[in-house]
């Protein structure tokens, strides 16, 4: 091979039909990824993971045939927490941030011969159970129980549910999750999870933990809890050294930021997503896992609000952003939407690398709104710090 390989070549090395740890190797051994003894380890968990999960379908029960009568359908039920034999114990990585939890979670994902499989964001997965909760409920009534439906809608799509940022701050969460899983797990449904937090440590302190208990326990023994105890924060590492705030938005700049999105997802180009959020769609230029880029209009221009941006900063843990421009009364929608964008950002410790006209102190000078942006420019100031950014992604 001519030259040094380029991470996107990397990600195309044909390693992926091996499993994770031969496509890990090959990443470390292109210069793509540095070698870590922690993240190997890992790697060939999921290696072993991947070989037990090759072409895995979870044996179903037998359809109840028409006519078969109430009686025989009675003796062929299986108890409701016995996962069909053939499923294997999944994996929880859990670890500090920009450990490389994620990376080979998505190695894993791309891997994995597995015919129904899914990668999601656990907020999001969250979000769209009580979407479905409440339309079945809309059309059944209240009395109904929505959690054997929904159990059954999320396993007929995927026997393999790969949760990125697993997570549990919400009561309304922490209510559901304990039947919801052990019907998906009984339905033979394989669950890898990356997470900060340990599942032991889920909802602690929190108002109603007692009765959350049971799901910690489900979880312990469906999946195999994993540190990542690699040394290195690579994501402070790779952020580490390239500025985070560009000043004038101009072609260096913008070069500046392509930079920085190649060097945080080894893409040069992400793909368009697009976050529902309450019955909503919030448009995503261009992403690769947790990090987005967008133009300034894209977030600001368009009628977007809390809500919106809540669901886009629990989604992204960093965001590449073209093009703020001089605020004032010119502009007086967009700046109000900046300043609720980078206040929820800030909140949820999402990273922030920006291209804009000034520097955050001279961004906004006149306006209703000024005095207020002084507070803005402080956590954008802050939101550069070395400190910041090796703080964890709240979600
Ligand atoms: N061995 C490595 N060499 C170089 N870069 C790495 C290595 N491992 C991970 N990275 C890069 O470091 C960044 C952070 O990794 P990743 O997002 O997987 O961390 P994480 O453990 O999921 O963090 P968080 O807990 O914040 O979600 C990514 O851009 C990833 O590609
Ligand atoms: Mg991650």
């Amino acid at each position: 091979m001519d030259g040094p390989i380029t991470p996107a070549e990397a990600q195309r090395l044909p390693t992926t039909a091996e499993g994770p740890l031969p496509a890990y190797r090959a990443r470390v051994a292109a210069g793509v990824l540095r070698a870590d003894s922690a993240q190997e380890l890992a790697a060939e968990t999921l290696q072993d993971l991947w070989r037990r999960l090759r072409g895995y379908e979870p044996r179903q029960e037998e359809p109840d045939k028409p006519g078969g009568g109430f009686m025989s359908r009675f003796f062929r039920r299986k108890p409701v927490d016995e996962a069909p034999g053939n499923a294997p114990q999944g994996l929880y990585m859990v670890g500090e941030v920009g450990r490389g939890k994620s990376m080979l979670m998505d190695l894993f994902f791309d891997c994995a011969d597995v015919p129904r499989k899914r990668r999601i964001h656990f907020h999001q997965f969250m979000q769209e159970c009580h979407a479905r909760i409440h339309a079945w409920r809309k059309q059944n009534g209240h009395d109904a129980d929505p959690i054997p439906p929904l159990a059954d809608s999320i396993a007929d799509d995927a026997a393999l549910l790969c949760f990125d940022e697993f997570q549990v701050h919400d009561i309304t969460d922490a209510m559901i999750l304990g039947r919801l899983f052990e019907a998906l797990f009984a339905k033979g449904v394989v669950m890898v999870a990356t997470s900060n937090t340990a599942p032991a440590d889920l909802f602690k302190g929190k108002p109603g933990r007692d009765a959350f208990l049971p799901f910690i326990h489900l979880i312990q023994q469906k999946v195999a809890v994993l540190y990542l105890q690699s040394a290195q924060d690579y994501r402070r590492d790779r952020i580490h050294g390239l500025p985070t705030w560009h000043v004038p938005a101009d072609g260096r700049a913008e070069r500046a930021l392509d930079n920085a999105f190649y060097e945080l997802t080894g893409q040069r180009h992400g793909q368009p997503k697009t976050l529902a959020v309450l019955g909503r769609q919030i448009e995503v230029p261009q992403a690769v896992g947790g990090v987005a880029r967008a133009d300034f209009d894209a977030l600001c221009g368009k009628p977007l609000g809390p809500a919106d941006y809540l669901a886009f900063s629990t989604h992204y843990h960093t965001l590449v952003l073209d093009g703020v421009p001089r605020l004032g009364p010119d502009n007086f929608d967009r700046a109000r939407r900046f300043i609720t964008l980078v206040d929820t950002l800030y909140e949820h410790r999402c990273k922030l690398v920006a291209s804009a006209a000034a520097v955050p102190d001279q961004l906004y000078e006149q306006g209703e709104n000024a005095a207020m942006f002084q507070r803005t420019a402080s956590r954008l100031m802050e939101m550069q710090s070395q400190d910041y950014l090796g703080l964890p992604h709240l979600t």
